[in-house]
């Protein structure tokens, strides 16, 4: 079982991710988590990565293909994941369906996470994420039973440096230009789901568990 969860930058594609991975028992894999990951250990391929995410940039293809297929490769994706923020163009969605077909799997469905624009720059403003298991918090909707803490594992919460103002808006047309084009490639596909983002967290995931019931293996049933 192979779901993509698209949506624009603050749509809440992590959250709607964790809460997805928890419930089906998928691993969550998320490209910026990977990308930030490369960086912190100060890895080559996070070297690369480091002056595109901090202009709200994509990373050029090549590199976010290899970095994803390697992780995919790993044992605990053998029975499917779900891919947050991957893929983002069309080159990557044509090289990720052709990776899968060779191992006879294919994507089930892409969830398209639909928010209106005055709530990006809202949502992503407040938002403060574990540095150690990257769960995210909101100061107003969602916020840390300790300040500064996460609830799950302790670890320290941080402001992402991309979520200052200018970047926002430069992740926001990256987004409409070069990613929204690759709803049609799955919607041709008869692959698209869309949700109304706009709600709370909770309501967004029980639409979207609400949609996926019925459309998954048994390995995988959401309940
Ligand atoms: P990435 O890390 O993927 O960032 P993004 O796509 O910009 O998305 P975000 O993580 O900012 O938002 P989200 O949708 O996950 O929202 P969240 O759930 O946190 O990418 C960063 C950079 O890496 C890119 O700019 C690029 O440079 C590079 N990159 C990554 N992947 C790449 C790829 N495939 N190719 C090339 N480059 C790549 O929620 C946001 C906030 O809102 C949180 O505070 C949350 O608590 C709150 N919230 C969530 N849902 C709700 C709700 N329903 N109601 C109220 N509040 C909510």
């Amino acid at each position: 079982m192979y779901i993509i969860i698209l949506g624009a930058p603050g749509a809440g594609k992590g959250t709607q991710a964790g809460i997805l991975s928890r419930e089906m028992n998928l691993p969550r894999i998320a490209s910026g988590d990977l990308f930030r990951q490369a960086l912190e250990k100060k890895s080559e391929l996070g070297l690369l990565a480091k002056s595109y995410m901090e202009e709200g940039r994509l990373v050029p293809d090549e590199i976010a293909i290899r970095m994803v297929l390697e992780r995919i490769s790993l044992p605990d994706c053998v029975s499917g994941c779900l891919f947050d923020g991957f893929p983002r163009t069309l080159e990557q969605a044509e090289v990720l369906d052709k990776a899968l077909a060779e191992q006879g799997k294919s994507i089930a469905k892409a969830i398209y996470i639909q928010v209106t624009k005055e709530e990006f720059l809202k949502r992503l403003s407040g938002r403060w994420l574990c540095r150690n298991c990257q769960t995210p918090y909101h100061l107003v909707t969602s916020p840390p039973k300790v300040q500064g803490k996460c609830d799950k594992c302790g670890g320290e919460l941080y402001q992402r440096p991309d979520d200052n103002e200018e970047t926002v808006r430069e992740r926001l047309e990256v987004f409409f230009a070069q990613t929204a084009p690759i709803l049609d490639y799955y919607r041709k596909q008869n692959k698209l789901i869309e949700v109304n983002g706009n709600l709370g967290i909770q309501e967004v995931a029980r639409e979207v568990i609400s949609v996926l019931r019925g459309e998954v293996s048994d390995n995988h049933k959401v309940s």
